[in-house]
């Protein structure tokens, strides 16, 4: 529906419904020119060739169980795929486009896929670190460059961004999204998908198609276990696992991947609920769903099919329009058909989808990736991207406390460093789980850029391994130790390992370091030294025992190619930390899934002094362990910086405000509060809103994130930081399921994270 074709009428009831961003990035998929296409071409298709578009497969390293199989070649010549992935360089792909479009008969070229999580050459922070910057065009310009260097080698679509909500560090996956949050969730969703297509899905070479997954509640698998069962009853559906999906398809998604876990028992890959009635249905999604490797095979695990025909009749049936890796559409569904088992309409709904996709994306008319050889090295813009990227994800959880002094920035009573640990060079572990093609020699360790930065301001340096990441021997602890007594400060490089430990299939039961590394922190801190911790890793991993202990602590996540660089300007102070978690960090295992939007109990255990075990029954009967505290060690929307921020009471421009005004959208409530930069140095401050609604007909969480801003602020400045609350802030899925705000008591918290901050009462009236 771009602008030419869209009737003028419709045009201005889409202003006036606010839709203008719906409507100028919704457009290609619903371009009456590109449906004309796909009409034309379909009339053509035999029922076979249709089906062959509904198959996607791996040709290269395979990223699930293998079917052992890459060379794709004849299937592809006889119109029997739709998509491939794992292939990548211009070389392979237009070797696989030229068969498509010189030997199979109707000459639809293939669709190249790929995991470009973050970063395709150039890898970026993980996405839970770039999270952690809250910069959304930050990280619209990280999916951006991916885009431009992927579509160079012909790959067009990227299966990203992850937007499953993740309340459970032990799921490995966590490290692959954004977080606990949905509202936050929804808007780096959104910042992926502009980044990935631009403007427009098709506007450039460089636009290629972004894939929301996993559709939908992965991340809430039972136990934090991968591929495991979600349980969740549909207003916690609604309202905390879907608006990041919603966002995603809102900002134009061109495609959404169906998740491997069974959702209320019925699997993700099969679920008419969610893949047809929502999405499809209420959302108007007009792109196509393909179903993750090989999900629709194992609906037959599942329970839900007793052999692959039903798997693939059931999946396609749900919603699912392409098979990723099964075989299963293409072996079943022409059978299908012709038996009456599934309508021929839903096989052309699915293969229109496909086509639209192609055609919005300008495959047709841009088959090839460009013939330019490849780029040996990474391009510098991207280089450059990557570090302020890092130094944005970076996180500063503590710098001193009452028996530390701050450690940080390193100064100039630092004369002496010894870099301990094993990730203080460990290329590989800085780029995290899914490189793309990223490239381990592209990564700069903290080691090579403090050996230069040492170099350069004369001071002496020393590193020590001290022990593996995982397993190994403590034969190296020793002289970790005397490196740390020789030098004025330890920097402590631990943490997790990327491939084995994070990511897909990478549960842990245990959060705490892994291998020996606890005990090369504890005997590293019996030299006496300042101790900064810096931790690399994919999820919060519990730190309760040596958070008291070591002077400072830095969670760095894997942060891409640029990691030593961005590290070291961060640890000596020549920019300053600005990222806030987006994850609570347990204080251990047992406390999870933790979150800070929890509901409220009738017995919380707010004024109970949960520092030790209950001793009489009003600290008993409350809802708390007996054996720690509830809070996290480190809550959502937490992190330091070089400077302080001070934040005066938030006020509201209106007492009270009516539901019925905020649910026809005529009202809007303003909130605002002055954050002072009191400190010496300049900063960036995160300040965040949120919100909790009483007397409401269903409960509530007790905070709700509505609203952030990453305000820049000299020292000594302070600004007035405004936000607006209307009926997409304060409304929810009631008793009886409708999305409205109700008549309420509403506080509102202008405040540096999810658990402190002051705030402002505002009535909500009828
Ligand atoms: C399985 C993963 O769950 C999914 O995220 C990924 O995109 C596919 N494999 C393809 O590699």
């Amino acid at each position: 529906m771009g602008g030419q074709s869209c009737s003028r009428a419709a045009l201005v009831l889409l202003l006036l419904a606010g839709s203008w961003q719906l409507l100028a990035q919704a457009a290609p998929l619903s371009d009456p020119a590109v449906e004309a296409r796909v009409t034309a071409l379909m009339s053509q298709m035999t029922l076979e060739e249709k089906i062959g578009q509904l198959n996607q497969f791996s040709a290269g390293q395979p990223t699930g169980p293998g079917t052992g199989r890459t060379d794709y070649g004849e299937m592809v010549a006889r119109g029997q795929i739709g998509s491939l992935f794992n292939l990548s360089g211009a070389r392979e792909t237009n070797h696989m486009q030229r068969i498509a479009l010189t030997r199979s008969r109707l000459k639809i070229p293939v669709l190249f896929g790929l995991d470009i999580i973050h970063g395709y050459r150039t890898t970026f922070p993980v996405p839970i670190a770039l999270a952690s910057s809250w910069d959304l065009p930050l990280i619209e310009q990280t999916a951006t460059a991916a885009a431009e260097e992927a579509a160079k080698e012909g790959v067009r679509w990227a299966f990203s961004p992850m937007v499953d909500i993740a309340r459970d560090a032990r799921w490995g996956r966590m490290t692959e999204g954004a977080g606990e949050d949905p509202y936050l969730g929804a808007a780096i969703a959104a910042a992926y998908v502009h980044g990935y297509q631009g403007e427009r899905l098709g506007a450039s070479p460089s636009s290629i198609a972004a894939c929301a997954k996993h559709y939908v509640g992965y991340g809430a698998a039972e136990g934090g276990r991968d591929y495991n069962t979600s349980e969740i009853p549909e207003r916690l559906l609604r309202q905390v696992y879907l608006p990041p999906f919603r966002a995603a398809v809102n900002a134009g998604a061109a495609t959404l991947m169906s998740a491997f876990n069974p959702l209320n028992e019925v699997p993700a890959s099969a679920n008419r609920f969610t893949l047809s009635q929502i999405l499809k249905q209420e959302w108007g999604f007009r792109g196509f769903v393909v179903s993750d490797w090989t999900s629709i095979k194992e609906l037959i695990a599942q329970g839900i099919a007793n052999d692959g025909p039903t798997a693939a009749r059931k999946a396609l049936l749900a919603g699912v329009d392409m098979d990723m890796e099964s075989g299963l559409f293409l072996s079943a569904l022409g059978e299908l058909v012709r038996a009456g088992a599934v309508p021929m309409s839903a096989i052309d709904d699915a293969v229109r989808r496909v086509l639209r996709v192609k055609f919005a994306l300008g495959l047709f008319d841009h088959p090839y990736a460009p013939d330019a050889p490849a780029a040996s090295g990474l391009e510098a813009g991207h280089v450059e991207l990557a570090r302020r990227a890092a130094e944005e994800s970076v996180v500063l959880l503590k710098n001193g406390d009452a028996s530390h002094a701050p450690p940080l920035p390193l100064g100039s009573q630092v004369h002496s460093i010894a870099l301990v640990g094993p990730l203080g060079d460990s290329a590989i572990n800085m780029l995290g789980s899914w490189i793309g093609k990223g490239d381990p020699a592209d990564a700069v360790t903290l080691r090579a850029a403090l050996t230069a930065y040492a170099a350069q301001h004369h001071l002496q340096l020393t590193t020590e391994k001290g022990v593996e990441i995982i397993g190994g021997s403590d034969a190296g602890i020793a002289a970790a130790v005397e490196s740390a007594r020789r030098s004025d400060v330890v920097l402590l490089a631990v943490g997790e390992n990327a491939a084995e430990m994070t990511g897909e299939a990478a549960s842990r039961a245990h959060l705490g370091l892994p291998g020996l590394q606890k005990r090369l922190v504890e005997s590293v801190l019996e030299a006496g030294k300042p101790v900064v911790l810096i931790v690399f890793g994919g999820r919060p991993l519990v730190l309760t025992a040596i958070s008291d202990k070591v002077s400072a602590i830095v969670q760095a996540w894997f942060p891409g190619v640029q990691a030593g660089p961005a590290l070291v300007r961060l640890l000596t102070g020549e920019v300053n930390f600005s990222g806030k978690i987006t994850v609570s960090y347990p204080r251990a295992v047992g406390q999870e899934p933790l979150y800070y939007n929890q509901l409220n109990t009738g017995r919380p255990a707010g004024n109970v002094d949960l520092s030790h075990p209950p001793q009489n029954s009003d600290e008993k009967y409350v809802s708390r362990y007996i054996d720690e505290r509830n809070s996290p060690l480190f809550p959502f929307g937490y992190g330091l910086s070089y400077t302080k921020f001070e934040y005066g009471p938030p006020a509201a421009d209106h007492p009270s405000i009516s539901a019925r005004a905020l649910n026809a959208g005529t009202a809007k409530l303003t909130v605002e509060a002055e954050v002072r930069n009191i400190g010496a140095r300049d900063g960036v401050e995160i300040v965040e809103l949120y919100i909790g609604l009483r007397g409401t007909s269903v409960a509530r969480p007790v905070r709700e994130l509505k609203g952030f801003r990453r305000v820049a602020l000299r020292a000594g400045e302070s600004r007035r930081v405004e936000f607006t609350l209307g009926r997409d802030e304060l409304s929810f899925w009631n008793v009886d399921m409708h999305d409205v705000v109700e008549p309420a008591q509403l506080t509102v918290w202008i405040a540096p994270d999810s658990s402190s901050g002051s705030s402002v009462e505002v009535k909500i009236t009828e």
